[in-house]
C-alpha cells in the first residue's frame, strides 16, 4: 500500500517528514524511486508518469493542484479514482490575488501605470466600490473565498455557477441560462472556473459583448478559458478595459505575444496561487484517512462532470 509522491523533491521532502509523522501505516516514496509499481495504490503528482500503466493497482490519483484538467481523465483507467487538491494555501494565495487584481482594475491602476510611462499626469473619476459591481465565474472553493473577501470593500458581487447555488449577499446565476444576466451585472469579471468541455472558451467575444462597456477582467483559472484574440478585440474596441491574466493558453506565450506589452494587460506568470507542501501532504494524509475508514473523500473528482 505504498504511496508514490511525483513532484519538487524539496517539497517531497517536507511530505515525508510529513507522512512518517502522521501516516506510517501508508509508505511513502518520491518519484522516481518508486519500488516495485504493483504495490503502488496511491500517486499524487501534477501529471502522472509516462509509465502510468505500469501502475497496475493504482486506487487513487491526487492532484497536486487545484484543477485536474492536465490530466487526460479519458486516458486513464475507468476505476481509478481522481481527487483534487484542497488545502489553505490555495485558497489564501487565491484571495489575496483575487482581491488584488479586482482592487487594481477598481483603481483603474493598469491605466495609470501605462500613463507614467507617458509621463501623463491625468487623473480619471474614482466611483466607490457601492458601484462597481463584481462578478465571480465559479463559485466553488476559491470563488467561494474570493467572494468572501471582496465583501468588506461594499463591492456588489455575483457569482455564476453550473448549478443553482444561494450565497448570503451575493447574487446567484446559473447555468447557460443565467450566463448573460450575470455578465451583465460584472462591471469586474473574475474567472475562478475549472476547465472543462463546457467552460474551455467560455471568455470569448460574445461573453465580452454582454458585460457593461469598459468591464475588467481577471482570469485566474485556466488559459484555455479565454479566447485570446478576442479579449484583445475587445481592449482594442474599449468593451473590455483592462485586463490582469495569470494564466494563458500557451505558458509562457511566445515572445512576439501582444499581451507581453499591451498597456491595458497586466500578465502573471501563473502564480495566482499553489499549494504549500504541507498543507497539501496534510490534505492527501486526511483523504487516507477518510478512505482507510470507508469514508467519503474530499475534493473527489465526479468524471462525468470533469471537475
Ligand atoms: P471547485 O471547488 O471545483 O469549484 C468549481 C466551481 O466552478 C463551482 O462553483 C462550479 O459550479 C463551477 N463550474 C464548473 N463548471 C461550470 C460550468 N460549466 N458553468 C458554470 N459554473 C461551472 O474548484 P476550485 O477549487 O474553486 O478551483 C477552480 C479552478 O481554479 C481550478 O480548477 C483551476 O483551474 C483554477 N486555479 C488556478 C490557480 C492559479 O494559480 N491560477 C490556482 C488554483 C486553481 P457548481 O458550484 O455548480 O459545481
Ligand atoms: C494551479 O493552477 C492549481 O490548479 O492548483
Amino acid at each position: 500500500m505504498v504511496l508514490v509522491y511525483k513532484s519538487d523533491p524539496a517539497r517531497g521532502a517536507v511530505w515525508a517528514r510529513r507522512f512518517a509523522a502522521e501516516m506510517a501505516a501508508i509508505p511513502f516514496r518520491s518519484w522516481p524511486d518508486t519500488g516495485p509499481l504493483e504495490a503502488v495504490r496511491f500517486l499524487a503528482a501534477w501529471e502522472p508518469p509516462a509509465d502510468l500503466a505500469g501502475y497496475r493497482n493504482l486506487e487513487i490519483l491526487f492532484s497536486l493542484g487545484a484543477g485536474i484538467d492536465q490530466f487526460d481523465l479519458a486516458g486513464l483507467p475507468g476505476g481509478l479514482r481522481i481527487v483534487r487538491m484542497i488545502e489553505p494555501g490555495l485558497v489564501g494565495g487565491m484571495v489575496e490575488y483575487t482581491t488584488l487584481a479586482v482592487l487594481a482594475l477598481h483603481r483603474g491602476l493598469p491605466a495609470y501605470l501605462a500613463r507614467q510611462r507617458a509621463r501623463e499626469w491625468r487623473a480619471d473619476p474614482a466611483p466607490l466600490a457601492a458601484s462597481r459591481r463584481v462578478g465571480v465565474m465559479g463559485a466553488g472553493v476559491l470563488g467561494r473565498a474570493a467572494l468572501d473577501a471582496l465583501a468588506p470593500f461594499g463591492f456588489p458581487r455575483a457569482a455564476w455557477t453550473r448549478t443553482p447555488r444561494a450565497i448570503p449577499g451575493v447574487s446567484c446565476f446559473a447555468g447557460r441560462e443565467g450566463l448573460r444576466a450575470f455578465l451583465a451585472v460584472s462591471d469586474i469579471l473574475v474567472c475562478l472556473l475549472p476547465l472543462t468541455g463546457e467552460t474551455r472558451g467560455i471568455l470569448d467575444a460574445a461573453a465580452f459583448a454582454a458585460l457593461p462597456r469598459g468591464a475588467g477582467l481577471v482570469n485566474a483559472g485556466r488559459g484555455g478559458h479565454l479566447v485570446e484574440a478576442d479579449l484583445l478585440g475587445a481592449l482594442d474596441s474599449g468593451q473590455v478595459g483592462a485586463a490582469v491574466l495569470d494564466v494563458t493558453a500557451a505558458e509562457p506565450p511566445p515572445a512576439e505575444h501582444p499581451f507581453w506589452s499591451h498597456p491595458l494587460v497586466w500578465l502573471t506568470p501563473h502564480v495566482a496561487s499553489s499549494t504549500e507542501a504541507e498543507g497539501g501532504a496534510d490534505a492527501v494524509i486526511g483523504n487516507l484517512r477518510r478512505y482507510l475508514a470507508g469514508e467519503a473523500l474530499v475534493g473527489e473528482i465526479d468524471r462525468a462532470r470533469q471537475y
